[in-house]
């Protein structure tokens, strides 16, 4: 009786996934997509509408939206990046009303199969701590957790020691638009294992849409010890990239935060926001000692594609 229960509410789902199709995102999609995404910030992380229509607008294979149509109403959207054999989920969300019916599912799996016929032999992810129904549905689905990234703050105003550009050091700041890409033989250490997977392309998306950000560049002599890409939402000083060298990376980031602190954080009482990975121990050691708190945590999943030989 009981199995006979779980089989028919099994294929009501896939029935009433007949209904649903799943496409590349349209410029006309972008409302009801940032409508929904809106809805569900809490989950995900604050980006504009502008942002989402640079995203379609640009054609790039490197960052996608793909929406998922129930009766063509758009009822979920997923955001995701490629480089190269690996891949990102930035963003995923399906409209309230709808959830549960297995279209969140169809979405994954959609994109999962796109990227494997690309060549994308591992894609991850990462969830906020406490969002235990997405981390679920990963988990169902073959994801595992491999990481943790810690989201660490401070008021530019109560950072410890001294701030100032070290002796030695060169500064340069740039708006993201005018930043010429550095050259990629420099071997940099990101601090985020998503930012190492969407630096590149977010610079060249934000060439063509209304969002500004800054980026800070430190060299020592003529190597380049430091870059962070910084974007200023309301209040707070967010670092959407951290790479440092291991020559000289303290150095380099008390540079960076008195960038920060005297060319970018004019108003008073900001904040800075850094998302740092768990394994950069020495890294997420300096920056408490520099008066930055835990704020919050999100795991790091990945799933892994290996290759038909392989199998
Ligand atoms: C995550 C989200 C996209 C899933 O969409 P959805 O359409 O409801 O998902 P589905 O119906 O396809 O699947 C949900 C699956 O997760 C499982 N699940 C849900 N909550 C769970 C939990 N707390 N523990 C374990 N499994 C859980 C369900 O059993 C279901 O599995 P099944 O397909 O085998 O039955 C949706 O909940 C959402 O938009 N959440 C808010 C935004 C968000 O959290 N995005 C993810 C950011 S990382």
């Amino acid at each position: 009786m009981e199995n006979l229960e779980l089989e028919d509410s099994f294929s009501k789902k896939e029935n009433s996934m007949k209904n649903v199709i799943v496409r590349k995102a349209r410029i006309s999609d972008v409302d009801r997509i940032f409508k929904i995404y809106s809805e569900n910030i809490e989950y995900l992380d604050e980006e504009s509408k502008n942002w989402l229509k640079s995203i379609i607008k640009k054609k790039s294979r490197r960052a996608r939206i793909y929406v998922a149509l129930k009766r063509k109403k758009l009822v979920g959207f997923i955001i995701f990046y490629k480089k190269r054999k690996e891949a990102y989920i930035d963003a995923f969300a399906v409209d309230s009303r709808y959830r549960g019916l297995g279209i969140g599912r169809k979405l994954l799996n959609c994109i999962e199969q796109t990227l494997e016929l690309e060549g994308v032999k591992r894609i991850y992810l990462s969830v906020k701590n406490g969002n235990n129904n997405a981390l679920g549905l990963y988990l169902k689905n073959g994801y595992k957790v491999t990481n943790i990234v810690f989201i660490l703050e401070a008021g530019l105003d109560n950072l410890n020691g001294k701030l100032g550009e070290l002796e030695g050091l060169k500064l340069k700041v740039d708006s993201v638009k005018k930043h010429n890409e550095i050259n990629s033989k420099i071997k940099l250490l990101d601090t985020s294992i998503w930012s190492n997977l969407t630096w590149d392309i977010d610079d060249s998306i934000y060439k063509i849409s209304k969002e500004e950000a800054t980026y800070i560049t430190i060299y020592s002599g003529k190597r380049l010890i430091g870059v962070a890409r910084a974007h200023i939402d309301k209040n707070k000083v967010v670092i959407e990239r951290l790479a440092l060298s291991y020559y000289k990376a303290t150095d380099s980031l008390i540079t960076i935060a008195s960038a920060i602190k005297t060319k970018i954080a004019l108003k008073p009482k900001m904040k800075i926001r850094i998302p740092v990975d768990s394994s950069k121990a020495s890294l997420l050691k300096a920056l408490i000692a520099f008066g930055f708190k835990i704020i919050n945590s999100e795991y790091v999943l990945c799933k892994d594609f290996p290759s038909i030989e392989e199998n």
